[in-house]
């Protein structure tokens, strides 16, 4: 337990070191400044720079073995050839990842030129595990612990810009997939989950994966939304361009679980063919039965039933029990 406080704590203290170097490095400021980041935003996320040394946390933090040693637990510090140990992060901004409690437990660093890999994150380690962290909560959460809505996107700007904009409730996933463990956290906090990824082939499925994790987490009277911003745009440029104004429009206009499911999957399907029907059936129907929230599994079963022209309790029954694969709760079966 000692051992993990003293992690925290270290990893606080490199936080610091890496923001007191943004003010040193020139190139760093422009690049904030060229992509519109507000001295205030880069307080709030307590955004930093990393030095362009192999050497520049070891002369810091890493004086003992003992240090050496946790610094490599956190993955703070990479090996070479020769098994030197050198900094992970070099010439980097660096955002700190934190958790619901405030403590960073990771580290997402951007190259200020057009190197690769654009974005350099920690590894999994004794205080992070990528997939059960939303970056961006901490902060969110600060602005309002109750939110009406939290907004999932992708990366580490989209969250910053969303922010400087006033739209505070932003969170990232950091890769495209949003884990079951994500949806999950993000519902602890909110009702209301809206995913809103880059308008592009990657962020598409990005939505689709999180509908197919979040089913299990849809209770009654929880929602799960998405929007889908005008080609090529993420949320980071689409702000910056329409202002919070036009984000909000977007916003009123999410499309609802029902309708991103049977949209994606008419794309993929004739429903007025009777193979098609078929085929939607046997999509659909694996989907809904994980769904524990009572009031939407019925919805999306009857908005089915209708898609399949199906009239016949018992055909529907066999289609999608009421009783539900995820609670074994049962619900009175409606009279179609
Ligand atoms: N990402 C990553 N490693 C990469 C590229 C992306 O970890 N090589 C993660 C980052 O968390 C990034 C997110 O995926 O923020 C979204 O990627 P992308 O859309 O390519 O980057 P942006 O966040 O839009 O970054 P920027 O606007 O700074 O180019
Ligand atoms: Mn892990
Ligand atoms: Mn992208
Ligand atoms: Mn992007
Ligand atoms: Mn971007």
């Amino acid at each position: 337990y000692r051992t993990k406080r003293n992690l925290y704590e270290l990893m606080h203290d490199i936080a610091q070191f890496y923001r007191q170097q943004l003010p040193l490095n020139i190139p760093a400021q422009s690049y904030l400044q060229q992509r519109g980041l507000s001295p205030e935003v880069i307080e709030r996320f307590q955004i930093g720079f990393s030095p362009n040394q192999f050497g520049g946390l070891l002369a810091h933090f890493g004086k003992t073995q003992e240090d050496l040693k946790k610094l490599f637990d956190l993955g703070m510090l990479s090996r070479n050839d020769n098994r030197d140990a050198y900094d992970r992060f070099r010439n980097r901004i660096m955002f700190p990842i934190r958790d619901r409690r405030g403590r960073t437990i990771a580290f997402g660093g951007r190259v200020i030129s057009d190197e690769k890999p654009k974005y350099l994150n920690s590894p999994e380690s004794v205080t992070y595990h990528k997939g059960n962290e939303l970056y961006g909560l901490f902060e969110a959460l600060q602005a309002n612990e109750s939110p009406e809505m939290l907004l999932v996107v992708e990366g580490y700007m989209d969250v910053v810009a969303l922010a400087q904009f006033g739209v505070d409730y932003a969170v990232a996933a950091l890769g495209t997939a949003t884990t079951p463990e994500q949806i999950q956290l993000a519902f602890r906090s909110t009702e209301q989950v809206v995913c809103c990824y880059d308008a592009d082939r990657a962020g598409r499925a990005a939505a689709w994966r999180a509908l197919e994790n979040a089913l299990p987490y849809l209770e009654d009277g929880r929602q799960l939304k998405f929007i889908f911003l005008p080609d090529g745009e993420d949320p980071d440029s689409f702000i910056r361009r329409y202002g919070k104004a036009g984000f909000e429009d977007y916003l009123n206009n999410a499309q609802s679980l029902s309708d991103f499911l049977f949209s994606n999957l008419s794309a993929q399907v004739d429903f007025s063919s009777k193979e098609g029907k078929t085929k939607l059936a046997a999509l659909v129907a694996p989907l809904i039965k994980q769904i524990p929230g009572e009031i939407l599994r019925l919805s999306l079963r009857q908005m089915l039933a209708q898609k399949l022209g199906i009239f016949d309790q018992s055909q529907l029954e066999n289609l999608i029990p009421t009783q539900t694969e995820n609670t074994g709760k049962t619900y009175k079966a409606p009279t179609v």
